[in-house]
């Protein structure tokens, strides 16, 4: 029976390799550290992308304690979620595995490297450099892949034969009688083709088994078993993302094994009426993700990524993300099945296509990405092609030809933004960065295609460098950078040949210096790089139904001279309420219906209060008293939210949040505190940026530096655990005001 163990704790890291280091180690020259581990920590910004790049050296020593659950004669695999970029793997100095690419997962088997008795050692040699035969390096990429062991690695001991994979398909998804087709993979480690059976079982999410069956086969196969007459089984949704389970137990004379993953009943089909979930037209709504972090780059552990998942979800209203422009982690797309966030997943690649090496690493990039995934409800399309890379024919039908043969249950995109490249996908994915302010929104697809007839579109970016926004820009910008939002979800939701719009990007990102704002970020993202959002980030809020969330967001600071010649018409409200009351000073309050004629498509249009609603003179001119706003929003009639703004505002309060209130101590974990400052009725201001001064007790550390200012009125930090249990204090300072602390438990 396997047994499979983190192996994060108790590393070794040095920078730099010398021949020497796979046998042995110089402890002077190696720090402990714990997985997920970034090689070099870094500046907000300012920094240059080739301090992370280079040659590390990990290494761990694998004791009896580590193995001594191993039965006679098992196999002990090391499992590694990714590694950047290109990882050698010895074993008291013999290498065992070299891999190409930081984004998938391999897996290598050491057994017949060790030595019985005694202490065995791992070296991981990790070069992040960007390769030029390993995608997607070789030109210049709009983003940093920073180096190092940054996902989890695990050890498993198994026996020698046992269940690599399995792949879950259901069947006849929409009826009331279901079915499932289920292939187990095996792995018959040494050669020993022998009988085997292996039950499979088909759980709920409670773990209650619905349905087995056993198949007898042989160690060296591919098992298939088929579950039919399934009746009373749930459909995987958005809204209910109801997951079932397979668990195949093998049986041999040699060998036992148990494997389990989850999935979920759905169909999920891109037509040239759209896109369709589970029989139902659906609009797709998002962002594109990176999956970085300020300082440690990559190396977040699970919990952060998860965090991602949930913000996009349930705090900005989305159906749909882009893992933009690779595979993200594991824990991510598992975080996207079990609360219904909807995945388009690709493989590494940007703009640049490089030699035949380079294109056979893009090939295993498609089967391991597949191979990994194939079971997440969530994903609901793979792409197959280098990010806006140019046409390559017979590159490209290798791509589809795989996806479609390892997968035949999902669809393939890729995305380009080329017209009228050539469509050898069943999804033409483009990204459409045609709107620059006063023109159109979005292309017609007919003419991004060049096709004589309509086919599956989606568009996979928008805004973007088009428009680049910072959290701290001046309110004219930020009006503008939410209206193009809204007006392209707008069009968007008009089109009935547009599947959805997945928006240029999430949050702000570290970059290479030939892009960005000079300072290694691009300021494209709906919420700035601690995720704390831009206006921006609410257009998209607003799409979430006032029972879940009533949204009443204005965008602005609410002065008299932040804008050009004064005043704060047009404002721009966005919204999801039926109507909203409006009050100037202790003037008449103004009924205000969302913008109907400029928003006719969305499913919650803004309000736009400009001359129609009120004459910018009954706020008076510049020189004479500014006075101070209410909002109220209603839904059915009834007041369900309200927001102030105070026409003096002061600095009042200093507050300080954590994402999470308990960690656990058995791993490395991050969680994400904010600090802000509010004004007398409650409101960030966006123009105080003091120094706040940060500190902790207890079993964590404060990620980045401890002394760091407001940045628009507010600014992210992060608090990583160190294994042990206890009270994380964390204190933020900001002189003047009283001081804040709050505790993280770990348990
Ligand atoms: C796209 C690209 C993205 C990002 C974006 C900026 O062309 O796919 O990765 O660079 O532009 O708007």
């Amino acid at each position: 029976m396997r047994q499979s163990t983190l192996l994060n704790k108790a590393w070794w890291f040095k920078v730099g390799f010398d021949v020497p280091d796979v046998d042995s180690m110089q402890e002077e020259n190696y720090n402990s550290v714990t997985l997920p581990h970034t090689v070099r920590e870094l500046p907000l910004n300012y920094f240059h992308e080739t301090d992370y790049q280079g040659l590390f050296c990990y290494q761990r020593l694998l004791t009896s304690k580590d193995l001594r659950e191993r039965k006679a004669g098992q196999r002990v695999m090391l499992d590694f979620e990714a590694v950047m970029t290109y990882a050698e793997v010895y074993i008291n100095g013999q290498l065992m595995i070299s891999h190409k690419g930081g984004f998938t997962p391999f897996s290598v088997d050491i057994t017949s490297a060790l030595v019985d008795q005694g202490i065995n050692r791992i070296t991981v040699v990790v070069d992040s450099t960007e390769r030029p035969d390993i995608p997607p390096f070789g030109g210049q990429i709009d983003y940093l892949t920073y180096g190092g062991i940054y996902r989890d690695v695990h050890l498993r001991l198994v026996d020698p034969v046992s269940i690599k994979n399995i792949k879950i398909e259901t069947q006849q998804t929409l009826a009331r009688v279901k079915g499932v087709r289920v292939q187990a993979m095996l792995q018959d480690s040494l050669h020993l083709d022998e009988v085997v059976a292996v039950k499979f079982e088909l759980l709920d999410n409670e773990n209650t088994m619905l349905a087995e069956t056993l198949v007898n086969g042989y160690s060296n196969q591919i098992l298939d078993a088929e579950f039919s007459n399934l009746i009373d089984l749930q459909l995987w949704t958005p809204e209910q993302p109801v997951m079932y389970q397979i668990r195949c137990t093998l049986a041999s004379s040699t060998s036992n094994d148990i494997y389990s993953d989850r999935f979920g009943f759905r169909t999920a089909e891109f037509t040239t009426e759209g896109f369709f979930l589970n029989g139902k037209k659906f609009k797709l709504v998002g962002v594109n993700r990176h999956q970085s972090w300020p300082y440690l780059g990559y190396a977040v552990g699970n919990r952060a990524q998860r965090h991602d998942a949930d913000l996009l979800k349930f705090e900005y209203g989305m159906n749909t993300v882009r893992t933009s422009h690779y595979p993200q982690s594991k824990a991510f797309i598992q975080r996207c099945d079990e609360i219904g966030l909807l995945v388009f997943e690709e493989i590494p690649g940007w703009q640049h296509i490089g030699d035949a090496e380079w294109q056979e690493q893009a090939i295993v990039d498609v089967q391991d990405m597949i191979e990994r995934d194939w079971n997440s409800p969530s994903i609901i399309l793979w792409g197959v092609r280098i990010n806006e890379s140019p046409d390559s024919s017979a590159f490209y039908r290798r791509t589809n030809e795989l996806a479609r043969r390892l997968d035949p249950t999902r669809q393939t995109g890729g995305v380009r933004c080329i017209e009228s490249s050539e469509f050898l996908e069943d999804v033409y994915t483009m990204n459409d960065f045609i709107h620059s302010g006063d023109n159109i929104l979005l292309r017609d697809p007919m003419t991004v295609t060049s096709l004589a007839h309509q086919v599956p579109y989606l568009v996979t970016e928008y805004i973007g460098h088009m428009y680049p926004t910072k959290r701290f820009d001046q309110e004219e910008r930020q009006h503008e950078h939410v209206m193009r939002h809204l007006k392209i979800l707008d069009h968007m939701f008009a089109d009935p040949v547009i599947s959805g719009a997945i928006g240029w990007c999430f949050f702000d990102y570290n970059t290479h210096k030939d892009f960005g704002s000079g300072d290694r970020i691009c300021y494209h993202g709906i919420t700035d790089m601690f995720r704390l959002p831009k206006h921006a980030a609410y257009a998209y809020q607003s799409m979430l139904s006032p029972a879940v969330k009533p949204v009443l967001h204005p965008v602005t600071v609410w002065a008299r001279g932040e804008r050009s010649i004064s005043g704060a018409m047009p404002l721009l409200v966005v919204t999801n309420c039926d109507y909203i009351e409006f009050q100037y000073g202790d003037q008449q309050v103004r009924r205000v219906y969302p913008d109907r004629d400029t928003f006719p498509n969305l499913p919650h249009a803004p309000v736009l209060l400009d001359q129609r609603s009120i004459d910018p003179a009954e706020l008076g001119e510049w020189g004479l008293a500014w006075a101070s706003l209410s909002l109220r929003g209603f839904v059915n009639g009834k007041q369900v939210v309200e927001t102030q703004f105070a026409a003096d505002p002061v600095p009042t309060q200093v507050l300080l949040t954590a994402d999470d209130y308990e960690l656990s101590a058995e791993h490395k974990e991050l969680t994400r505190i904010t600090i802000a400052g509010v004004d007398q009725v409650g409101n960030i201001m966006p123009y105080w940026n003091p120094v706040v001064n940060l500190s902790v007790t207890g079993p964590g550390r404060i990620v980045g530096p401890k002394q760091i200012a407001l940045n628009g009125g507010m600014i992210g930090s992060y608090i990583e655990t160190s294994l042990s249990v206890g009270d994380i204090v964390v204190t933020a300072a900001i002189e003047g005001f009283a001081q804040q602390q709050i505790i993280i438990e770990v348990r």
